[in-house]
C-alpha cells in the first residue's frame, strides 16, 4: 500500500478548483479540506469525540511544541500521536519551521539548521531537517512537512528583499533535499510534503515550486503566506502558485485563513487548509457564521435568545436531542440550542463552557463550509455557489 494515493473526482471548469479523495494510512479524507489545528495534541477545547460528530476527517499537530512536551520518549512509548491523544483518523505534522521561526529573538537560523533556547526551560536546542524527520517518524503523523524556512514579509524593519526571498527559499530547498534523504534513511512509513516558499515574487515561487516537483514528493505545500503581508498580496501567491502544482498530487496552502479565503483558494486550486482562526477566534468570542462574523461580548447580545445561527446543525446552535436534558425547546419557536444570550453571558463570567461551545460552532462552520464546497464541486455548481456564499456573509448577522 503507498502511503498516499490522490483521486481527482471532479474539476470545475470555471476555476482551478477541484473535488479529490485523499487516502492516507489512517483513513480516507474528502478534499477541498479544512485541518482544525491541533497544537499539543489537543484541538483546543474539543474533545476528539465532537471533532468526529462535526465531520473532521483529519486534524493537525505541531513536530515542535510536542517535542518540547510531553518529549519523544512519552510520544514513543505510546507509538505516536495517535494513540495519545485518542485520534484515530489522519493527522498531518507541521514540521517546527514555522514555530521556531516565531520565535523571535530567541532563535539563530543556519544552513545547518536552527539553534533555539527551549521557552519551556531554557534548553540549548537545534532543530535540523534531520532532527525534525526523526521526530515526526515518532509521531507516526500521516503527512510529515519538510523542515522550511518561513520567509518573512518584513527583515529587520524592512520589506524582505529579493536577494533576501532568494536565500531563504534557497536554503528552504537544500533542507527540503535534506528531509527527503532523512525522510527515507528513516523507513518512515507515511507520506512527505515540499514546501514552496519564494516570498512575494512570482519567479522565486516558480523556481522554489520547479525544484520541488523535480524531487516528486507526493503532496505539495505553499507555505509562507499569512505572514503579515497585506491581503491583496496574499491573494496574488494564492492566484500565483497552487494551480502550477501538479495537478495528480494534493496542494496544501499553510495557516490560511478567513471562510472568504477557503472559498477563494478553493477557487485557485487548493485542496487543503489549516489556520488557528476559528479555535482561536472562538476563545475571544468571535464567531463565525454563514450571515456574517459576530462578537458575542457585545452588549447587544445580552437579552437576545436567537441561537448563533439558525442555519447551523452543531451542537451550540441546534442542542442536542435527547442527551443530558439538551434539547428542551425554550421558546415558542420550539428551538434548542444555546442563545447568544447565554454564550455572552458565559462569556462575561469567564466559565469554560462558553469557549467550548463557540469552538464547537465555528470548527462546524468551517468543516460545513467545507462540506458545502465539496457538494458543490460534485453538483457542478461551484459558481453558484460562491455567489450565493458572497452575498450571505455580506447580509449581516
Ligand atoms: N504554517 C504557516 N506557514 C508556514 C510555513 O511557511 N511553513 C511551515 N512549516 N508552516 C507554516
Ligand atoms: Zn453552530
Amino acid at each position: 500500500m503507498p502511503a498516499l494515493t490522490f483521486d481527482l473526482l471532479a474539476t470545475d471548469p470555471a476555476s482551478h478548483a477541484r473535488r479529490g479523495r485523499l487516502t492516507l494510512n489512517h483513513g480516507v479524507v474528502q478534499t477541498p479540506i479544512f485541518m482544525p489545528v491541533g497544537t499539543y495534541g489537543t484541538v483546543k477545547g474539543v474533545m476528539p469525540r465532537s471533532l468526529h460528530d462535526m465531520g473532521a476527517q483529519i486534524i493537525l499537530g505541531n513536530t515542535f511544541h510536542l517535542w518540547m512536551r510531553p518529549g519523544l520518549d512519552v510520544m514513543q512509548s505510546f507509538g505516536g500521536l495517535h494513540g495519545f491523544e485518542q485520534w484515530d483518523k489522519p493527522i498531518l505534522t507541521d514540521s517546527g519551521g514555522f514555530q521556531v521561526w516565531s520565535l523571535g529573538a530567541m532563535r539563530k537560523i543556519t544552513e545547518e539548521g536552527v539553534h533555539f533556547q527551549s521557552p519551556v526551560n531554557g534548553d540549548k536546542l537545534f532543530m535540523s531537517p534531520e532532527v525534525s524527520m526523526q521526530i515526526q517518524t515518532i509521531l507516526n503523523s500521516d503527512i510529515v512537512m519538510q523542515l522550511d524556512e518561513c520567509t518573512p514579509y518584513e527583515t529587520n524593519g524592512h520589506n524582505t528583499t529579493e536577494a533576501e526571498a532568494r536565500q531563504s527559499m534557497e536554503m528552504s530547498r537544500r533542507w527540503a533535499l535534506r528531509s527527503q534523504a532523512e525522510f527515507e534513511r528513516l523507513g518512515n512509513p507515511n507520506a512527505l510534503f515540499g514546501i514552496v516558499q519564494g516570498g512575494m515574487f512570482k519567479h522565486l515561487r516558480q523556481e522554489s515550486l520547479e525544484a520541488l516537483v523535480e524531487m516528486d514528493f507526493p503532496g505539495y505545500a505553499v507555505g509562507g503566506v499569512s505572514v503579515g503581508e497585506p491581503k491583496d498580496e496574499m491573494l496574488d501567491i494564492m492566484a500565483h502558485t497552487p494551480h502550477r502544482l501538479p495537478a495528480h498530487k494534493p496542494r496544501y496552502l499553510m495557516g490560511v485563513g478567513t471562510p472568504e479565503d477557503l472559498v477563494q483558494g478553493v477557487a485557485e486550486g487548493v485542496d487543503m487548509f489549516d489556520c488557528v482562526m476559528p479555535t482561536r477566534n472562538a476563545r475571544n468570542g468571535t464567531i463565525f457564521t454563514r450571515y456574517g462574523d459576530l462578537k458575542i461580548r457585545n452588549a447587544r447580545h445580552k437579552t437576545d435568545h436567537q441561537p448563533i445561527d439558525t442555519t447551523c446543525s452543531c451542537y451550540a446552535c441546534a442542542g442536542s436531542p435527547g442527551a443530558d436534558g439538551a434539547g428542551l425547546s425554550w421558546d415558542q419557536g420550539g428551538r434548542a440550542g444555546f442563545s447568544r444570550a447565554y454564550l455572552h453571558h458565559l462569556d462575561r463570567c469567564g466559565e469554560m463552557l462558553g469557549p467550548m461551545l463557540t469552538t464547537i460552532h465555528n470548527l462546524h462552520y468551517y468543516l460545513n463550509l467545507m462540506q458545502e464546497i465539496r457538494d458543490a464541486l460534485d453538483a457542478g455548481t461551484f459558481a453558484q455557489f460562491r455567489l450565493r456564499f458572497q452575498q450571505d456573509r455580506a447580509r449581516g448577522v
